[in-house]
């Protein structure tokens, strides 16, 4: 267990409530035995803003555990199997094993780079692995839950290989659109098997593939249902996960194909010569892989994480597009197996740039590397991130002013100002040492108070509320600052005791905030702990005050987002080739162009006329106009295009406009974009405002003459 008060450590710390053993202590006072994961990245390609939401979210979550005395451990691996992974490393002419090798050292630097402190972070092409794969799946079969069958699939004779869904295209069968991959059209959304597709072509060589059979294994999901209708309704899942699998079921389950033909970097099954293990198997199980690892590097239990009948808690944090295989795969087969299932199962959104998904064209496809070259603070996108994460499926938006904006205001205008305006004091004029007592005022009572709702919204993964709560109680000791003024006192003859009073308690109330942040800002933390010299902050620090003791002198703690590198960012991204930025699911050795394929460089700072002829702008009059009911930033319009029904709008710009002053109006609309479903209705089109870096939104409006539906060219 972490101990965060080693002995002899709090000198200088006073504690307020030394008999009170509720306060500030949650429900459970004792200590939990939790292990926690993250998806395994996959060995192919970059660590981007999708794996950072995640590792993020599961980082802050694990670290507040730790702060809270628990004995928690946080697991990761890459994802090393696989075709994609097989045929980048021979696009490469190296070995996949070289290829796993150099990418783990690249995703190792990234994470570590966030400050992720992941105890192990491995491979699932490990000793280890391997060890409990070959056990669960022993396990599965002599529970009689393995089957095989012959069945048919495309080849790719020239290549002399079976060919995955993602590497067969043809023409939808539905809509007839060309250049569909073989699991679903992207045009029309169509989801079918790769024999359906018309017109196919192995998108390895580009030639025909033929059928040919092969002896799969399954795995017969089917057989669990029961248990895991159970399981589902346990608890483990968020509201809208369940749900979800409630439709799954409904569909019923199939039976699952969890073997692969050679040629295949991956394990070997027993007693199948020349089948291996499918990825998305070994995956899963690389959580138990890895924690084996670090159960035999630190001698820990690690029975105690997987047997059942341990009061141990294992938490898997997944992004939604994953849910089917951590939900229904992984608990059956974990189940099936006679192991513990999960406890609980945390799944988040997918991150959007502006509103939009993460594009390579746009430079919005961010990966962890651009951000760090770009000296980009990584505590700013953690707290940026903490900012909008609440717990729910919902995608989180990254967009980028809002980003400059906050941090600058929050992290730098409030947090670091506290310490920055006081500190001085306390240096030059006592000795850097603070008062030996506070006085009992409401704020520093408040302040501490809050300790247990903060813990909760942490340990509910509500980042969000957490991260409003604390800027609520930063702007107050913000408030105390300015109602003190103690540049005034410092000016006025014999009011010393004033003085070292109002920056003691600031720099108390500066002590408490660094704390409550800290999950989320550890490195922060960190400095804010060697300035006040004190030993690393556990939450029950919330209990006692700094008294009598002597600081450092204050450097300064956190500088200002720049723009300019946030441009820079983006410009990286949109220039970068780089074919390990390519996803995994993109086949590494194509010569068929994906459809989703990015822009080359070079083309990516232009768009051509026929481009921009696709946008279908036009003129729009505003015929009612109103407030959002619990949004923050949204105002609904409705908007006449000259067409039988009214759009309906959601436009961000209630900062700028009252409603009523826009109905009337004549602006410019984006109408033939996706209708978007949010959180209030359909979004159906967008309008268009200005904007600079710094505030002010100004939506378009044409010169009089123009009427509703006359299209912008
Ligand atoms: O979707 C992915 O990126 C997978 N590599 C996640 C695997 S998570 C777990 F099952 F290993
Ligand atoms: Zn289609």
């Amino acid at each position: 267990m972490v101990d965060p008060h080693p002995a002899g450590s709090d000198a200088d710390i006073h504690y307020l409530f030394p008999d009170d053993t509720e306060f500030p202590m949650t429900s459970n006072p004792m200590t939990r035995k939790i292990l926690v994961t993250s998806a395994l990245p996959y060995a192919n390609g970059s660590i981007h803003l999708g794996h950072m939401i995640e590792h993020i979210q599961t980082d802050i979550w694990v670290r507040f555990q730790k702060m809270r005395g628990h004995d928690c451990h946080y697991v990761c691996a890459d994802d090393t199997h696989g075709t994609p992974i097989m045929l980048r490393a021979q696009s490469e002419g190296i070995t996949p094993e070289e290829l796993i090798a150099r990418v783990h050292e690249e995703h190792l630097r990234d994470f570590r780079g966030f400050h992720i402190a992941h105890d192990c972070y491995h491979s699932t092409h490990a000793p280890e692995n391997l060890a409990m794969v070959h056990d669960v799946y022993r396990k599965l079969r002599d529970a009689g839950l393995i089957e095989s069958r012959t069945i048919e699939q495309y080849y790719d004779d020239s290549r002399a290989m079976f060919l995955p869904d993602r590497f067969i295209k043809g023409q939808c069968p539905r809509c007839g659109a060309a250049d569909q991959y073989g699991d679903n059209c992207e045009v029309c959304g169509a989801t079918y098997s790769p024999t359906d597709l018309i017109n196919p072509v192995s998108a390895l060589s580009g030639t025909p593939p033929v059928r040919k059979e092969s002896e799969h294994y399954f795995f017969r999901l089917g057989e669990c249902a029961e248990f895991l209708q159970q399981w589902t309704r346990s608890g483990t899942l968020q509201k809208e996960a369940a749900n979800k699998l409630d439709e799954w079921f409904a569909a019923g389950l199939q039976n699952w194909d969890i073997s692969r033909d050679a040629p295949y970097f991956g394990f070997e099954i027993p007693d199948a010569p020349g089948k291996y293990f499918y990825v998305w198997l070994d995956a899963p199980v690389g959580y138990m892989g890895s924690s084996l690892r670090l159960a035999r590097e630190r001698n820990l239990d690690f029975d105690a994480w997987w047997q059942p009948g341990h009061d141990t808690e294992l938490h898997h944090f997944i992004g939604k597009d994953i849910l089917y295989f951590h939900a229904l795969f992984w608990p059956a087969m974990l189940h099936a197996a006679g192991y513990r299932t999960p406890t609980g199962l945390h799944v988040h959104g997918f991150v959007t740039v502006n509103g939009a998904k993460m594009s390579k064209s746009r430079g919005t496809f961010i990966t962890a590397a651009s951000y760090l070259d770009s000296q980009l603070n990584p505590e700013w996108l953690r707290y940026y991130f903490a900012s909008k994460l609440n717990g729910s499926m919902e995608d989180i938006d990254l967009n980028l002013a809002d980003f400059v904006a906050r941090v600058n205001s929050d992290l730098v205008g409030k947090f670091v100002n506290i310490a920055s305006r006081t500190a001085g004091f306390i240096s030059k004029r006592f000795g850097g040492r603070l008062a030996d007592s506070l006085p009992d005022l409401d704020l520093l009572n408040e302040m501490r108070h809050a300790a247990t709702s903060i813990a909760d919204s942490y340990e509910n993964l509500d980042t969000s509320r957490a991260v409003r709560d604390i800027m609520r109680l930063a702007d107050l000791a913000n408030q105390y600052v300015n109602d003190c003024k103690p540049w005034d006192i410092a000016r006025q003859e014999g009011q010393d005791a004033a003085l070292l009073e109002v920056c003691s308690v600031s720099l108390n109330l500066f002590r408490l905030l660094a704390l409550y942040l800290k999950p989320i800002l550890p490195r922060l933390a960190e400095d804010v702990e060697h300035f006040l010299d004190i030993p690393p902050l556990g939450w029950q620090d919330a209990n006692s005050q700094l008294t009598g003791h002597v600081i450092r002198p204050y450097q300064h703690l956190m500088t200002r987002v720049e723009q300019s590198r946030v441009d820079a960012m983006l410009a990286a991204n949109a220039a970068a080739t780089r074919p390990a930025d390519t996803p995994a699911t993109t086949p590494a050795a194509a010569p068929v162009t994906p459809a989703s394929a990015p822009h080359a460089a070079g083309d990516a700072e232009t768009i051509s006329v026929d481009d921009f002829a696709r946008v279908d702008l036009r003129i729009a009059r505003i015929v009612n106009a109103e407030h959002v009911e619990g949004a923050e930033k949204l105002i609904r319009l409705t908007l006449d295009i000259g067409e039988e029904k009214p759009r309906n709008v959601f436009a961000g710009i209630k900062s700028a406009y009252d409603p009523a002053s826009l109905v009337g109006r004549l602006t410019v609309m984006v109408a033939n974009l996706a209708p978007r479903k949010m959180k209030f209705g359909i979004s159906e089109g967008m309008v268009l405002a200005a904007s600079g870096d710094g505030p002010g939104l100004f939506i378009l409006s044409p010169d009089d003459g123009a009427r509703p539906g006359m299209r912008v060219k």
